[in-house]
């Protein structure tokens, strides 16, 4: 109900405010301050998107909240408490750093908590709820807006971190998907301010996996697709913290494939393209694919391409890609 929610939202403004005094300015917050610190992030980048640390201390949450008055059931449904075995009530994010996650409005609606040592699962996240829909958010949308507006373009991201370090090094027109996939709603929230997006996914399997379902999505929804590629399993946030944002800017986003390059690539991870009936079948799926391009001339781009890496003549791809063109082109 409305008043549940209330109390939720008021809940995490609280905890939002304790959690980031204590990592700023506490004894308490101190291991977080710490692994901060090795991750690069400056103070004044840590005030901005209210970072925190969550003591490690099981139940210094649920007493806070106790002596402000706060209904605990209501904030184990949300996830930020949870009832032991026994029937002690614990914090669910205890010892973790504090990612609030704010809504399009700027209001934060839910928390990521990473831990700082080999706790797994490496994140947790507050839970799904009516308040809090992963599949309706982009993380960092609300503090991104105004550059996706001014440079028609928006840069998708994984995760936190990503986002994090990449405004801290000046390019501020950044969200994230906070690692689930893309959804249609999200594809059409971006597509409501810009003409372009830039996919920059981790450079692991699961990023590549998810860069091809997300430019897909993407496209559907009319957006302009590019891909900024990765190498070797590196993420955005690794790459800046070692390369720096100018060289992401120069190396990794200057140079972004098309979708359709990006595809042409993918795609040969399911052929074995040393046996010829395999470069046929390959060649024929990438058909498939070029021919939902409108351009000739984009087409025409690819057709070469194609022709010269497997040594067919222009002419016969062409005569080849007919058979999946739709009649008015
Ligand atoms: P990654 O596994 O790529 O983590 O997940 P990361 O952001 O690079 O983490 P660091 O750099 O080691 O801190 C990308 C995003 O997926 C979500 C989070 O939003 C994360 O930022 N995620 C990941 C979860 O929600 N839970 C997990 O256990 C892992
Ligand atoms: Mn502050
Ligand atoms: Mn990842
Ligand atoms: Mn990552
Ligand atoms: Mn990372």
């Amino acid at each position: 109900t409305s008043s549940s929610n209330e109390q939720i939202l008021s809940a995490y403004k609280w905890l939002e405010k304790l959690y980031h005094y204590l990592l700023r300015f506490s004894k308490d917050g101190q291991e977080g301050k710490e692994y901060i610190a090795k991750r690069g992030l400056t103070n004044e980048t840590v005030d901005l998107f209210k970072l925190g640390y969550a003591p490690n201390e099981k139940t210094f949450t649920a007493s806070f909240l106790k002596k402000k008055g706060f209904h605990l059931q209501l904030l184990q449904k949300a996830g930020i408490l949870v009832n032991q075995s026994d029937g002690e009530i614990i914090d669910r994010f205890f010892g973790r750093v504090i990612f609030p996650i704010r809504n399009h409005l700027g209001i934060t609606v839910g928390f990521g908590a990473r831990s700082i040592d080999k706790q797994e699962p490496k994140y947790l996240n507050s839970s799904e709820s009516s308040l809090f829909q992963k599949s309706k958010i982009l993380y960092n949308f609300d503090l991104a807006k105004k550059y996706i507006r001014k440079e028609n373009e928006a840069i998708l991201f994984e995760g936190y971190m990503d986002v994090i370090t990449a405004y801290q090094a000046g390019i501020k027109n950044v969200v994230a998907t906070m690692g689930t996939s893309l959804t249609e709603s999200q594809a059409r929230l971006l597509r409501r301010y810009v003409d372009t997006v830039t996919i920059c996914y981790d450079s692991d399997e699961a990023g590549i996996e998810a860069t091809y379902r997300a430019a897909r999505l993407l496209e559907q929804v009319d957006c302009h697709v590019k891909i900024a590629v990765l190498k070797n399993g590196v993420d955005p946030d690794t790459y800046i913290q070692t390369y720096g944002g100018d060289n992401f800017i120069n190396k990794v986003l200057q140079p972004s494939e098309t979708f359709m390059s990006f595809y042409m690539r993918y795609l040969k991870k399911d052929f074995k393209l040393q046996s010829k009936s395999d470069q046929l079948r390959y060649i024929q799926t990438v058909l498939k694919e070029l021919a939902n391009i409108n351009s000739s001339i984009e087409r025409e781009y690819y057709l070469k391409i194609l022709a010269s890496e497997f040594n067919f003549t222009l002419e016969s791809l062409n005569q080849e890609i007919k058979a999946f063109l739709k009649p008015n082109k």
